[in-house]
């Protein structure tokens, strides 16, 4: 079977990492990929997000499978088209990818349905949103209804600056253009953030282990939101009850929800949850793999992937094998100093050859220099994932190995699974 990945992060390097060892694998492409990707794919020079690109290599090649890593082509109906050409494709439909395209549609989704979630209004005027906040005290979330690359979601701990974010978004600064034309304004939730994932194919949901992210830059949960600067798997911190409701209540519902609306939805269902003193609620739907939590949990997949997204992508999920290894898994990020603002690219990576085993480097932003050699080339460089039978053992593995990795002006936080930092991560 050929197989062509979407996408250009260390998400889709792990995603090709392991469709590389199904034996079904005839051919390997990714559009565009990396460096890394490069040593076990085809990177072809098309961008994620041009649609007619990618539906032109996939025909050119003779693909049987694309496999969509991010959720911008998703949103603009790459899936759609896919199958109107008669490919297979592992991800949502343009209708289903609204579950994550549109906070909007997934608060009504949630509400309608009684999914756990923070109350939350929707507004089109700027005028109605700021008579709602001044109404309002303590902390608020605005976040802009469309896709917004991460950064659409302000956490305001006044009323003052809550009515700045929705002046920045729908005033003339426009900051997120359409995405920001529509906000929702919604409650602050407390307590510990866990990420949930699932294989879907319309009807049946196949619920992957629980992991955990850290968005912001710096270690102890300071600095600015970024795209992820490491993740682990199992979230052992979770009780059973609570995971029960998760996949019952909220993925299983969701799902339910979707099909019932003639949405069905496939691929990667992946919501974002607060387990807070009343359980867990829904902070956002994902409609595509977490980054970096795809680097932490396709390591603990025995089964073959390329067989999970075939069978997804052909409404077979429940005929699929699908087994995960009890070990644990610890992702740290390696980024260029300076992300998520301004950095500096072309530095050459030293020490990617003296690696231990278990030790997998997943690779973002980097690029083929002169003579072979491999350069920095975006915020994210890497992704360095050990796998080991306990979180702390994962974690000392990782952490040794990120050490024997070298660039000018690296950044990482040393705090990825820190059981000091964090009493119940093992
Ligand atoms: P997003 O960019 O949508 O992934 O959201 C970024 C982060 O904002 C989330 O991972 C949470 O940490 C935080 N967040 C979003 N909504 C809420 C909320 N209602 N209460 C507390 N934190 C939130
Ligand atoms: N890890 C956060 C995300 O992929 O959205």
């Amino acid at each position: 079977m050929k197989v062509l990945v979407v996408g250009s992060g260390a998400r889709e390097h792990a995603i090709a990492w392991k469709l590389r060892q199904s034996p079904r694998l005839t051919g390997l492409f990714i559009a565009p990929g990396n460096a890394g990707t490069a040593a076990i794919a085809e990177n072809l020079p098309v961008k994620a997000s041009d649609i007619d690109g990618i539906c032109d290599a996939a025909k050119q090649r003779s693909i049987d499978l694309v496999v969509v890593g991010p959720e911008d082509p998703l949103a603009r109906g790459l899936v759609d088209r896919l199958v109107d050409l008669g490919i297979a494709a592992f991800g949502p439909t343009q209708s289903a990818a609204r579950i994550e395209s549109s906070k909007a549609f997934s608060k009504e989704l949630l509400f309608a349905n009684d999914i756990p979630t923070a109350a939350a209004e929707t507004f089109t005027s700027r005028i109605d949103a700021r008579n709602y906040v001044e109404k309002k005290s303590g902390p608020m979330v605005v976040k802009a209804d469309g896709l917004a690359a991460g950064k659409g979601v302000f956490m305001c701990e006044s009323r003052e600056d809550a009515l700045r974010a929705i002046d920045r978004m729908m005033g003339d600064e426009a900051i997120f253009g359409a995405s920001g034309s529509t906000v929702i304004i919604e409650e602050h939730l407390s307590g510990r953030e866990v990420s949930a994932h699932a294989f879907c194919d319309g009807k049946t949901v196949a619920p992957m282990p629980f992991s955990c992210d850290y968005k912001r830059a710096r270690d102890g949960d300071q600095g600015l939101n970024t795209g992820g600067m490491g993740a682990y798997s199992p979230a052992l911190w979770l009780d059973e009850a609570d995971e029960t409701f998760i996949h019952k209540n909220i993925t299983e519902a969701a799902i339910k929800a979707m099909a019932d609306a003639g949405t069905p939805y496939s691929g990667v269902l992946y919501p974002g949850l607060m387990v807070t003193d009343e359980g867990p609620k829904v902070i956002e739907f994902n409609c595509r793999l977490g980054d970096p939590e795809a680097q932490v949990l396709l390591p603990r997949l025995k089964s073959d992937l390329l067989e999970i997204c075939w069978a997804a992508a052909n409404q077979k999920l429940a005929e699929a094998e699908i087994e995960w290894s009890a070990d644990a898994c610890v992702g740290v990020v390696m980024a260029s100093g300076g992300y998520p603002e301004d950095y500096e690219t072309g530095f050459e990576i030293a020490g990617l050859g003296s690696l231990e085993e278990e030790v997998m480097v997943f690779h973002a932003g980097t690029a083929l220099g002169e003579a072979g050699r491999i350069v920095t080339n975006g915020g994210r460089v890497l992704t360095v994932v050990a796998k080991a039978a306990s979180l702390q053992a994962a974690r000392a593995k990782a952490y040794s190995n990120v050490r024997r990795i070298h660039f000018s002006k690296v950044h990482y936080r040393k705090d990825i699974a820190a059981p000091a930092q964090d009493a119940r991560v093992d």
